[in-house]
């Protein structure tokens, strides 16, 4: 822990009482100087900390930002949130900074967040709306030891790790719409961006990026969202801790990750029919060059949607986008 961390520790540790200066100097071995500084630095990443001549420091609160300590602090994983995160007031995409991380050599686990986004992508070039300081916006870098060919079952995952994560913290009915959206009610709350770069025929690395409504009020959606997407705010009434939601997300995502990596593609199966918005209901799918009608039967053992269509005649589907239509196919 280096001597920034340590001090935040000591002032959580005891958040109702003041701490001298002299007692935090001596515990870091560093000047008074040294101290105000590391203090400052503090209050700049979002810690309300008050101080008062020969009363010494108090941790007041903490500001509703995208923190990486405040991610790492408590966090029970291994690898993700444990490497290295990046965290942008602004930036153009979070995706497109962690590819340029990962073309570095980012290992493993690393995490790129922004409180805003000027270029947020979706999936098929469709822009994100990325409402500053209000959501999760966040891209982590893998290189999974999978074929190009099961890269969707990381889509799955993050969606099964991200609808979990939600109903724990927050109660909510969350349910998957295939491929990638979480959706309370209905409406969207988070949609999910995989992107994969090959060498011949391996993965090189793959970026998971995350958009989530979290704190957005329902009136500050664009017209043109209202009525197609939500936020946790909105649906359940209550602000939620940003970093809070990420530890869950983490945790669950590399849980998951493991279990799928050691042959545990059933299990998350199972987990994402439980949640699915998507299986028995009438749709059309489109995909690159045609289009699909029919009911949803199943998601068979290699990840790929059954649609049944008017004849009976069953499709396996890998990626595509899908619309729901009304009433349900006998
Ligand atoms: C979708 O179309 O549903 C996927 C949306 C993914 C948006 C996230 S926000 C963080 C990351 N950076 C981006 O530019 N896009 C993803």
């Amino acid at each position: 822990m280096g001597n920034r961390e340590t001090l935040l520790h000591l002032l959580k540790a005891d958040p109702q009482n003041w701490i001298s200066g002299e007692v935090l100097r001596q515990h870091l071995g560093i000047s008074r100087n040294a101290v105000s500084k590391h203090i400052r630095a503090l209050r700049a990443t979002g810690y309300e900390i008050q101080s008062a001549p020969r009363k010494g420091y108090l941790l007041q609160g903490i500001e509703d930002r995208i923190i990486p300590e405040e991610i790492r602090d408590g966090l029970g994983t291994s690898v993700f949130g444990k490497q290295e995160i990046r965290c942008f007031t602004e930036t153009d995409s979070t995706s497109l900074q962690a590819r340029l991380l990962a073309d570095d050599g980012a290992g493993e686990g690393a995490l790129i967040l922004a409180e805003s986004q000027t270029r947020g992508r979706g999936r098929k070039g469709r822009t994100w709306f990325t409402p500053k300081g209000e959501g999760i916006f966040m891209s982590m870098i893998l290189r999974p030891p999978i074929s190009p060919m099961d890269a969707s079952r990381l889509t799955l995952l993050t969606a099964v790790a991200l609808a979990e994560a939600l109903i724990d913290s927050t109660g909510l009915d969350i349910r998957i719409k295939w491929p990638n959206d979480i959706l309370c009610k209905g409406k969207k709350l988070a949609g999910i961006l995989t992107e994969l770069t090959m060498e011949m025929d391996a993965v090189n690395h793959v970026i998971i990026g995350l958009g989530l409504n979290v704190n957005t009020p329902k009136e500050s959606f664009p017209e043109e969202l209202k009525g197609k997407a939500s936020s946790i705010l909105a649906e359940s009434g209550i602000s939620h801790s940003r970093c809070k939601i990420t530890q869950r997300f983490l945790e669950r995502f590399e849980r998951h990750y493991n279990d799928l990596l050691s042959d545990g593609f059933p299990d998350l199966l199972d987990r994402w029919k439980a949640l699915s918005d998507t299986i028995g209901q009438r749709v059309c799918v489109e995909m690159i060059g045609k289009s699909l009608t029919g009911t949803i039967r199943d998601m068979d053992p290699n990840g790929f949607l059954v649609l049944e269509d008017e004849n009976g005649v069953r499709h396996r589907i890998l990626s595509g986008d899908l619309m729901p239509l009304t009433g349900t196919h006998p």
